[in-house]
């Protein structure tokens, strides 16, 4: 059919020859993709040495032409927990060797990959990219859309950002919160283990989803340890901030960012959430104000970057007044098993 040759691996067992040119590539599809400015080359060889989590299964898929590196493909899923009825896989093919067909190749070559409990394929791509038309040719359907923003922190008024933030908590605690301040996850000290697992998993499970096919995610704390001890793995250190209702003393929401030493200019958001019976009380605002009063006076920081359900109206406001600007789109699709299979020779 083609003259390509193929390697599959798993993550870390990818033959170290191989390693410079695939970070290449890695780092050439982050920058064609979102901009944000790339990671440097070390974070890549750190990446590649470390496994999956034990409860995902994931491989990645060489092409070569005449010995040359033209793309590659990743799939994963999962073989614990939930979600095992679902694998996401991407796929990069250099820029020179598009529209001949490789793409498809490559994702043939991941299907035959995939176990008999996947019934969905997910994947994804940003707005004005050929991802876009790659996955609709395949009957893909769009579950979710995905809005990227991020905020240039030092263009903001650092006394006035730092006052506010001051404000908000005195708002927060005159309605009978307060905000804590965490490094690195490490909760113990500060609620009873269960309630904070209790509030991490209300909280997950409201993120909105819209249409895609996931099913709803049990914690434990024996998972939130795991999940904190593969994190740290990567180098990554986070900054937390729970809301505590005073009265009873549990935790009722949270917001935290993602700070690394081989992406030393962007802070990424991860999961922002207050319970639902909490809502209304300004604590959204309040906690994401402690996060960005913290990057601009203790961290080099420069970009803050997050991303939000299109639908997600009220933190899409709140990152607003916090000086997120519209970055780019992010599309996330489902192809059913019926419209994949027709792909297998
Ligand atoms: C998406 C990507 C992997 C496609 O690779 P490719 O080798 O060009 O794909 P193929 O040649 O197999 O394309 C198959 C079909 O997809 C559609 N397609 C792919 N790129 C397209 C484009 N730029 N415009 C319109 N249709 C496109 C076409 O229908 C094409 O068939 P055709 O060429 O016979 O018309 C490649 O463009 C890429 O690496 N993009 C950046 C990474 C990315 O966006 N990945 C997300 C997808 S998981």
């Amino acid at each position: 059919m083609s003259d390509l040759e193929f390697l599959i691996s798993k993550r870390e067992e990818i033959l170290r020859d191989y390693l410079p040119s695939l970070i290449e590539l890695e780092i050439e599809q982050e920058f064609e993709q979102n901009k944000i400015p790339r990671a440097l080359p070390d974070y890549y060889y750190l990446r590649f040495n470390i496994p999956a989590e034990d409860f995902k299964e994931e491989y990645y898929l060489l092409a070569f032409l005449k010995n040359e590196l033209i793309g590659r493909g990743r799939i994963n899923w999962r073989v614990k927990y939930e979600d095992q009825h679902i694998a996401f896989f991407t796929i990069y093919v250099r820029k020179p060797y598009r529209r001949k067909g490789f793409g498809s190749i490559i994702l043939k070559k991941l299907i035959d990959l995939v176990p008999p409990q996947v019934e969905i394929l997910g994947a994804d791509a940003y707005k004005n990219t050929p991802g876009i038309h790659f996955l609709k040719q395949l009957n893909a359907k769009i579950v979710l859309i995905d809005i990227v923003s991020v905020a240039e922190i030092r263009k903001l008024n650092k006394e006035k950002v730092l006052q506010e933030a001051q404000k908000q908590l005195e708002k927060t605690r005159d309605k009978g919160y307060e905000i804590v301040y965490i490094y690195n996850g490490e909760f113990e000290p500060f609620f009873d283990i269960s309630k904070y697992i209790l509030m991490i998993d209300r909280v997950v499970n409201d993120i909105p989803i819209e249409n895609r096919s996931l099913d709803t995610l049990k914690y434990s704390y024996e998972r939130l340890r795991e999940d904190i001890k593969y994190f740290l793995k990567f180098k990554s250190t986070s900054h937390l901030f729970p809301a505590r209702h005073i009265e009873t003393g549990d935790p009722v929401g949270l917001t935290f960012g993602v700070l690394n030493p081989y992406y030393p200019e962007v802070c990424y958001q991860d999961l922002t959430g207050v319970m639902y019976e909490h809502r209304g009380n300004g604590l959204g605002l309040a906690i994401k104000y402690q996060l960005l009063a913290k990057l601009l006076e203790d961290t080099e920081i420069t970009l803050w970057a997050t991303q939000n359900a299109s639908t997600n109206k009220h933190l899409l406001r709140i990152n607003e007044i916090l000086g997120h600007k519209l970055w780019t789109e992010f599309d996330n699709f489902e192809i059913k098993k019926e419209d994949w299979m027709k792909l297998k020779d």
